[in-house]
């Protein structure tokens, strides 16, 4: 059966949170997950899966989480192909202290996956969301799942709970258990 995969950089665990929020949420028999920093080797690991979770949350100014950074690199020079690839990106930031580039790792990582073929499901609308300016944001809308533990802790099991129920039918049949095909 195929699985979807799930994998999270974070540095203080507020993403690795949210991926295990997601993996719970969908269900352990159907979800694997993988660290970044502990369980991740190379990229091939993520062509491994026609379904994919990928989580960074956002440092620097508005750039990936240290562990994603040579993978992406990689991936850059490489150019594999992710085409019948189903990609939904989530990440953790803040949009008080770093409002001018909320969760911008969404942004980069859209664009990357995108550029090689896949297809970026799980937009989420901006109500709601106080930040100032954000690259995850495309045609009014975030290209994934932002998460703002710092400010808005209290809109974050709601949020999660409601990106899990847009994605659902997307990845999960009706049967619950079977995928259904890119
Ligand atoms: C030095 C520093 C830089 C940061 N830069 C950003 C940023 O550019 N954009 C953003 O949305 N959040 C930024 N953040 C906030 C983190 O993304 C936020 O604390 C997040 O919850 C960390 O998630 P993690 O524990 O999964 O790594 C920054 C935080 C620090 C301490």
């Amino acid at each position: 059966m195929a699985k979807i995969g799930i994998f999270y950089g974070s540095t203080s665990g507020v993403t690795e949170e949210i991926a295990i929020a997601l993996r719970e949420k969908f269900g352990e028999e159907l979800c694997d997950i993988y660290s970044m920093e502990e369980d991740f080797d190379e990229y091939s690991q993520l062509l491994d899966y026609d379904y994919l979770l990928l989580g960074s949350s956002t440092w620097g100014a508005g750039e990936v989480q240290n562990d994603w950074r040579e993978p992406l690199f990689e991936i850059e020079i490489d150019k594999p192909d992710f085409s019948g690839k189903t990609i939904a990106l989530f990440g953790a930031g803040d949009g008080v202290s770093h409002g001018k580039h909320f969760v911008g790792a969404l942004g980069i990582m859209c664009n990357i996956f995108e550029k090689f073929g896949a297809t970026i499901v799980g937009e989420v609308p901006t109500e709601g969301y106080n930040f100032e300016h954000s690259t995850a944001v495309r045609d009014g809308k975030f290209v994934g799942l932002p998460i703002d533990e710092v400010n808005e802790s209290e809109k974050t099991e709601e949020r999660i709970n409601q990106w899990v129920e847009t994605l659902r039918p997307i990845l999960v049949s009706a049967e619950s258990d079977v995928l259904i095909p890119a």
